[in-house]
């Protein structure tokens, strides 16, 4: 997508933003911008003097580069390079270290000089930092100042490590990490507390006398504080709006970080639009939530001073506009997710028939079912559908050493009580115990204690399962390969999870599929286990009759929801079943407390399931319809659209 800059579009836009279709085609733009740049300096017997960014987000920029050096001779012989920051203290050498990370992803690949890059030095004494800092300022502006700066954007906002609270004149420096950076990081160092409490980081002052800046976002998560930093106040709470101040700034984002720019999120605000019924029902919902009026009261001036005077006078009277509204959310609505047999299901979300579904709930993780549709999946079951669940990975990483040793500990006890051979099971135990004491932060677990904690999990799921009604035999453990594997390979391949999932699907031949549809994280595993399902069932539709009748409906995961205009499956809980669905949810006993991934999150995930369920009841409550106890909500994938 090109760059849309219609001065109307764009007038809550403080910087010049370009969004671009996806992530690849917004690096591509970008490495050619710093492959032109480079190339004519060369033209000109100059230095490229580039500000060069770590993080997920510069990853394809910088994979592009090395491409474009292999296949199109671009040289970086003319190229000195400065990183923003690095992380303190931190060994060069440490896996986490940003030296580890360049070279991997860029500079063990181009001819640069290796004198020519410059890193922050996390191994200084403290005494010594002050002056390395000094030093690095004047080193770029001897050189002349930087060309080029790329960005990524944190969610505190910070842009190198210039947390909230930094000032806009600020130069390098140490600096004390924002408690979310360290959360953000915590994956890549095996934990929030194994995260540096610092790091060295170029100011906001370093960065702004760059010829250029270029600040990359991807992703929704990002979303936020993309539109804090593009469209909000001047603030140091959200360092990346200094951006603003700047002439020479550009924003490169996909459509994904872009969607909650005003001109994406609420375009009727500043352009005319076009009103398809999908538009039409997120600004009536927008309109309702803003004015927190129930649709059927909002007046001709609630939409003519709110930008929907276009819609009220193209397909007004409003009134009418709210009764199709009210009618398309209540039709969402049903306490019957397998379809309501010898009922009128016109407008209905399920089909009538068949009265009894074959059903598969697909589960990412070994809890994912209960915690985030467990009230459904209750219902169908008490409904009379043949459901069967599939548990895609075996969770096995998000089990505490002490619990595996525990369970071995256990298995012993209960062999030696019977009179069996323990031997090999003390073994096992001993080692455990000996690897677990020296384990490295990050370090991948033994194969035996992978599987103690597979198993573990395992039994929590047959237990929910079970407790929601469903038979042994329709308890799937998938333990899809590519999870265990990703633990080792970075690129990993799918086919066998494809394949795997092929032939469970078509073992089960069913009317519905319910998968987690949570795509804010591309690498995440619920998005894998996702395009898993999906590529299966593409492949299957190919020649199979009865995927032409297999309804997908997405869930959402334990960590957001779907918008409310989204929705077009809700199916209300009683508090009868609310409390059902907790004691599914509490089967899980690794993951009660304080599970090793909590995310951003301290709730625990019982709590933040009944929260969200009860905040989506709250909102079509207010939205004027039913006041429910609880809601989970869905919405279909649709095959025949793509
Ligand atoms: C990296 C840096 C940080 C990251 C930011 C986004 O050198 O200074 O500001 O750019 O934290 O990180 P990712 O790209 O991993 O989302």
């Amino acid at each position: 997508m090109a760059r849309l800059n219609l001065l109307e579009e764009t007038r809550f836009e403080k910087a010049p933003v370009s969004v671009y279709s996806d992530p690849t085609a917004a690096s591509l733009a970008v490495a050619k911008r710093i492959a032109d740049l480079i190339r004519g300096k060369q033209e000109q017997g100059e230095q490229a003097i580039l500000g060069l960014a770590t993080g997920a987000t510069p990853v394809k920029v910088y994979a592009e580069l090395v491409r474009l050096h292999r296949e199109e001779g671009l040289s970086f012989k003319n190229v000195i390079t400065f990183n923003l920051d690095e992380y303190y203290p931190m060994q060069p050498d440490s896996e986490q270290s940003y030296v580890t990370f360049m070279n991997r992803n860029l500079f063990d690949h181009v001819d640069i000089e290796r004198e020519n890059v410059h890193i922050p030095d996390g191994t200084l004494s403290m005494e010594e930092i002050h002056d390395f800092c000094l030093a690095y300022e004047q080193k770029i502006t001897a050189l002349g100042g930087l060309d080029l700066q790329i960005l990524g954007i944190g969610r505190t906002g910070h842009i190198g490590f210039n947390e909230p609270g930094s000032a806009p004149n600020s130069g390098t420096r140490l600096v004390t990490l924002d408690d979310l950076t360290r959360r953000d990081a915590s994956r890549d160092f095996g934990g929030k507390e194994n995260v540096p409490t610092k790091a060295i980081t170029m100011g906001i002052g370093t960065i702004f006398k760059a010829r250029e800046i270029i600040l990359m976002a991807w992703n929704q998560k990002k979303a936020e504080i993309v539109k804090k930093a593009v469209e909000g106040e001047l603030s140091s709470e959200v360092p990346a709006t200094y951006l603003q101040l700047s002439d020479n700034v550009e924003f490169v984002i996909d459509v994904d970080a872009a969607s909650l720019l005003t001109r994406f999120d609420t375009p009727w605000l500043v352009k005319d639009c076009i009103w398809d019924n999908k538009t039409i029902k997120k600004a009536v919902v927008w309109l309702s939530q803003t004015l927190k009026k129930p649709v059927l009261k909002l007046t001709e001036d609630d939409y003519n001073n709110n930008g929907m005077a276009q819609l009220a006078t193209e397909k007004g009277p409003v009134y009418h506009i709210n009764i199709d509204i009210f009618n398309q959310l209540q039709h969402t609505i049903t306490g019957w997710p397998g379809g309501k047999p010898n009922a009128d299901d016109s407008q209905r979300p399920e089909r009538r028939d068949p009265a009894t579904k074959r059903s598969i709930i697909f589960s990412p993780h070994p809890d994912d079912d209960v915690i985030s549709m467990g009230g459904t999946f209750i219902r169908l079951a008490d409904q009379g559908h043949d459901v069967h669940v599939a548990y895609q990975t075996s969770g096995n990483t998000a089990v505490w050493d002490d619990d595996a040793l525990r369970f071995i500990e256990f298995a012993t006890d209960f062999a030696k009580s019977q009179g069996l051979d323990t031997q090999k099971l003390e073994d096992l135990y001993k080692n455990a115990r000996r690897f677990i004491a020296d384990k490295k932060p990050n370090q991948i677990d033994t194969q035996e204690l992978l599987t103690v904690k597979g198993l573990i999990r395992k039994g929590e799921a047959i237990a929910g399962a079970r407790f929601a009604g469903l038979p042994d035999d329709h308890i799937h453990f998938q333990n899809l390969p590519f999870y265990d594997r990703g633990k080792y390979s970075k690129t990993p391949d799918y086919e066998d999870d494809i394949l795997q999932t092929m032939e469970l699907l078509q073992q089960v031949k069913p009317h519905q599929i319910f998968a987690a549809g949570d795509f804010a994280d591309p690498h995440g595993t619920h998005k894998v286990c996702f395009d898993i399902i999906h590529k299966a069932m593409l492949r299957l539709r190919e020649t199979e009759a009865w995927t032409k009748d297999c309804w997908l409906w997405l869930y959402r995961g334990a960590w957001h929801e779907f918008e409310i205009h989204e929705i077009e499956m809700a199916v209300p809980l009683s508090p009868q079943e609310v409390l059902r669905k907790r004691h599914a949810i509490f089967k899980h006993q690794s993951q009660k407390d304080v599970p090793v991934f909590p995310g951003d999150d301290a709730r625990e995930f019982w709590v933040r399931a009944e929260e969200r369920t009860r905040e989506t009841a709250r909102l079509y409550d207010g939205l004027g319809m039913a006041e429910y106890e609880a809601i989970e909500a869905f919405v279909r994938w649709k095959f025949e659209e793509e």
